[in-house]
Parts: structure tokens; C-alpha cells; sequence
């Protein structure tokens, strides 16, 4: 059995739609951990209902990023992740942890990568006119929201949506594409090589 490390910040829905897909499809892998970055994160209260080991690293006052991040991975190392999947973690990772994790660190964002990177995704995509959105799964590389993309999903923006109407179609639609990519990974489809994502043929 692969494990799956699970960071969060928030509440965690996408967290629930890896736990669902791992249970319901029989993956040779399971959530082994959830780390999130503060106590408040209400997907922990996920990891617990499915009794799934949690953990909380905090950035706290004083302590420098690199500092925090070096805890970050020695708490996920622990876990012993073939995997580790940001699911609405909102907190930038220094190179160290980027490096560490290299080629088994992945992250759901929501937007049409490379298109709004970082915050307000939503409501920058209408601000532009975008006509189209969507939200996109990558390994995580040094640049913010950036890397080899592994799969993509589009919605449209319709007439007289806010970010939160956007945002919700979105999310809808990343409960699919994050289990889907993550099993492309899990099951042994796709890694990623000299920077690229590559398929991996089939024996025959
Ligand atoms: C998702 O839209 C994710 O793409 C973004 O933050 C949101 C997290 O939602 N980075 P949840 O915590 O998985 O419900």
C-alpha cells in the first residue's frame, strides 16, 4: 500500500474527494496523513471521521519560513508519503521542501494555469472576461502555482456569475480532477521526468 500525504488549510473538501476515491476505487494507496497549517483548519475535522492521522505544524511568531518548512517536511516525512497532495494549502513552500518532495509533491489550483496564478483567481478571471475557467492539477516546482500540469478541467463563466458562484462550479469540478490525476499517479500512468510530465508505456 502507497501512502498519500493530504496538506490542507481550509475545510478540506478536496481532502474528502481523495479519501472518497481511494476507498471507492480500491487504489493500492490510502491517506495515510493530514497535516494542516493551523488548528483552526476544519478538514481536520475529515482526517478524524475517518480516523485518518492528523497533524498540525504552525507558522508560529518568530519562527523564519525556511524553519517552518524544514519541521513541515520531517512531520510529512513521518507519514512516509509516496505522495504528497496540496488540497487548498495556502502557505508558500520554501526550495528545501520543494526539492525534497520533488516528483511526488502535487497541487490543485483553481484556475487555468498558467492563467491567475496565486489569490483571487475567481474573481480576477471575470474581471478579464474570461468566458472560460477551470482549475488545474501540476507537480509543484520552485514558482508559485507553477509546474509540469497534469490535468486540467474547464467550466464556462456564465452571464451574471461573482466569484463565489464561479468558485463553487469550479470546486465542483476539482473533486473530480484531483482524484483523477492523483490515480493516474498512483496507479503508475504518469511521472514526471527531467521537468516533464511522461507517460508510462504499458508493459505488454
Ligand atoms: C480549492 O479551490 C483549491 O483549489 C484552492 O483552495 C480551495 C480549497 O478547498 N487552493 P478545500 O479546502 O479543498 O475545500
Amino acid at each position: 500500500m502507497k501512502n498519500i500525504v493530504v496538506l490542507i488549510s481550509g475545510r478540506g473538501s478536496n481532502l474528502r474527494a481523495i479519501v472518497q476515491a481511494c476507498a471507492d476505487e480500491n487504489w493500492p494507496a490510502r491517506v495515510a496523513g493530514v497535516v494542516a497549517d493551523r488548528s483552526g483548519a476544519a478538514g481536520l475535522a475529515v482526517a478524524r471521521e475517518h480516523r485518518i492521522a492528523s497533524a498540525v505544524v504552525d507558522l508560529a511568531a518568530g519562527v523564519s519560513r525556511d524553519a517552518w518548512c524544514d519541521e513541515l517536511a520531517r512531520v510529512v516525512d513521518g507519514f512516509a508519503p509516496d505522495w504528497v497532495v496540496l488540497a487548498g494549502f495556502m502557505r508558500i513552500l520554501s526550495p528545501s521542501f520543494v526539492q525534497h518532495f520533488e516528483g511526488r509533491l502535487i497541487n490543485v489550483h483553481p484556475s487555468l494555469l498558467p492563467a491567475f496564478p496565486g489569490l483571487h483567481t475567481h474573481r480576477r478571471a471575470i474581471e478579464a472576461g474570461c468566458t472560460v475557467a477551470g482549475a488545474t492539477v501540476h507537480f509543484v516546482t520552485e514558482g508559485l502555482d507553477a509546474g509540469p500540469v497534469i490535468a486540467q478541467a474547464t467550466v464556462p463563466v456564465l452571464p451574471g456569475d461573482d466569484a463565489e458562484t464561479l468558485a463553487a462550479r469550479v470546486l465542483e469540478r476539482e473533486h473530480v480532477l484531483l482524484p483523477q490525476a492523483l490515480a493516474a499517479l498512483v496507479h503508475g500512468r504518469l511521472r514526471l521526468e527531467g521537468g516533464r510530465v511522461v507517460q508510462v508505456p504499458r508493459p505488454v
